[in-house]
């Protein structure tokens, strides 16, 4: 049977269409990917199923009868529940609190709290989700929040759950977990929509696949029958290599020295706590770990936007642990921030002002007149060009770009420089196989160039993919060093847990 079925369904915004007739067909029991780039109107169409926006144009059947879905509660009604991408939980309310929001029994005017407990308790049980009904949300991590959100759903009764992109918060053992919980939900007699561009987990746990390209369908196919490879080629419109040709390294001399670095952390424990790292010319040094761990402070320290409490740092024998960050910048280092929005660019700027964010102040871009704009124009022009950034023009603000042009701005400022260590941290957080593609590429023409480069991501395959070696961080310090040959990926989610020990001597 099916039960959901949407029917040339068309949504504009404005002048832009984000929908284009598009149909898609959910059978009972499946798990039905939903796999597109970013921006090609995933979340769009499952938002209006669950009722946040009415389509243009299309129908909607639900078990197989014609409805019109007014809002949430009317999807609640009709058993679609849906875990955003960002969650809506209040943070000092327990679990059960939670889930109980806005649909509590009152027994003479008084919430029965222990009912719902147990309610929520033996749906926990019954689903596998291993959930304290009695925790408070800011207590728990990420992982079990996303579980609340569906646990929430269940609460409410939902028969067809909508994830959207939910492994993009997950480490890749909860990510091994979650597609656990999928198939108890998928045994118990659930329907399961799963956003993600993540070819590799849609392969894993899916049945079947929709691809949507640029706001229409490109194709639905059975898992069975299809794989990766088609699959990116389906969602870009293109073939996609994601083979990366690796040339032999020209590892030279050390680049950069981390020694016995103390830095502290927002709550004023040592974030970074007596870390030592070295980078050698021609090398990328992959840096992996689970969130949190001192990756950014560490990074922060280097490029000298946090206090360094202790230790030192040095670039090609440069002493450079008391520089500002504008000299040191100036002494050889590019930085592909974490927080691209934050600290990576600057929204309201056009993308030719952005270009030149760190570098306005020298020639030829300074005269003693002010800024030569033709200058600014020109290095704009190339720069966009030879690092493929589709933007209508060099004076469009940059917030009106994709995030992977942005990301691909950033890249280029960063690299043009030529930096003798270029600092890349989540490099291709949230954006797809084309634009990862490309980014990788430009990373390891850095490294064959003979530049270091630490690549700091939560995305193991990145790590093993471009780095020479990896080192484990772990509550601010190296836990040790592996060959990214030979580790894998398993390997390398549970030493960044801490629950295994890097074996061997580091390389
Ligand atoms: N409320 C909105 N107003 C205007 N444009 C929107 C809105 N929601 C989404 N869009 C645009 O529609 C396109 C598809 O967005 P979305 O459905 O979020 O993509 P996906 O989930 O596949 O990444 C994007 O270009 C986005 O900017
Ligand atoms: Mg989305």
């Amino acid at each position: 049977m099916n039960v959901v079925e949407m029917r040339g369904i068309t949504k504009r915004f404005g002048s832009f269409t984000a929908n284009e007739d598009i149909h898609l067909v959910v059978k009972k029991g499946e798990i039905h990917a939903l796999l597109g780039e970013n921006g090609a109107g995933k979340s769009t169409l499952m938002n209006i199923l669950f009722g946040l926006y009415q389509p243009d144009e299309g129908e909607i059947y639900i078990h197989e009868k014609k409805v019109q879905i007014s809002g949430p509660t009317m999807a609640n009604e009709l058993g679609i529940g849906m875990v955003h991408q960002h969650f809506m939980l209040v943070q000092p309310f327990t679990v059960t609190e939670n889930i109980i929001l806005g649909v509590e029994e009152k027994s003479s005017g008084f919430v029965q709290y222990e009912k719902a407990r147990n309610k929520v308790q033996k749906l926990s049980e019954q689903y596998g989700l291993k959930i304290d009904a009695d925790a408070v949300i800011e207590d728990i991590s990420v992982g079990m929040q996303q579980r609340v959100e569906i646990l929430k759903t269940l609460y409410r009764g939902a028969e067809i759950l909508i994830f959207d992109e939910p492994t993009a918060v997950l480490t890749p053992q909860e990510i091994d977990e979650l597609i656990v919980i999928m198939r108890n939900l998928i045994r118990e007699g659930k329907t399961i929509i799963f956003i993600s561009h993540k070819l590799k987990e849609i392969m894993a746990a899916c049945n079947r696949v929709t691809v949507i390209r640029r706001g229409k369908i490109a194709k639905t196919v059975e898992v069975s029958e299809t794989d990766e490879k088609k699959l990116a080629a389906l969602m870009v419109g293109r073939e996609v290599s994601f083979e990366m040709e690796k040339k032999e390294q020209k590892k030279g001399s050390i680049a950069l020295e981390v020694k016995d670095l103390l830095v502290k952390g927002f709550h004023g424990k040592m974030a970074v706590d007596h870390l030592s790292l070295d980078i050698h010319k021609g090398e990328i040094v992959g840096l992996a770990g689970v969130d949190g761990n001192g990756q950014s402070e560490l990074i922060e320290a280097i490029t000298g936007l946090k206090k360094i409490e202790q230790g030192s740092i040095f670039l090609n024998e440069v002493d450079i642990t008391k520089f500002k960050t504008r000299k040191i910048i100036e002494t050889g280092v590019g930085h592909i921030p974490e927080d691209r929005h934050k600290r990576g660019l600057i929204l309201d700027f056009t993308v030719s002002e952005n270009m030149i964010l760190s570098t306005y102040y020298k020639t030829p871009f300074a005269t003693t007149w002010g800024i030569n704009y033709t200058e600014v124009e020109k290095y704009t022009d190339r720069l966009i060009s030879e690092f493929d950034v589709r933007t209508p023009s060099i004076d469009t603000p940059i917030r009106a770009l994709s995030g992977g042009n942005q990301q691909k701005a950033i890249i280029a400022r960063e690299v043009d420089r030529d930096p003798d260590l270029l600092i890349a941290a989540q490099p291709t957080r949230g954006l797809d196989v084309g634009a990862i593609e490309f980014i990788h590429r430009r990373i390891m023409e850095q490294r064959d160039k003979g530049k270091a480069v630490l690549l700091v991501s939560l995305e193991l395959n990145e790590i093993l993919k471009l780095s020479d070696r990896v080192a484990i961080i772990y509550e601010g310090k190296i836990q040790g060093w592996v060959d990214p040959k030979i580790v894998s990926e398993e390997e390398l989610g549970l030493l960044m847990t801490g629950s295994k020990q890097a074996g061997g001597d580091a390389i």
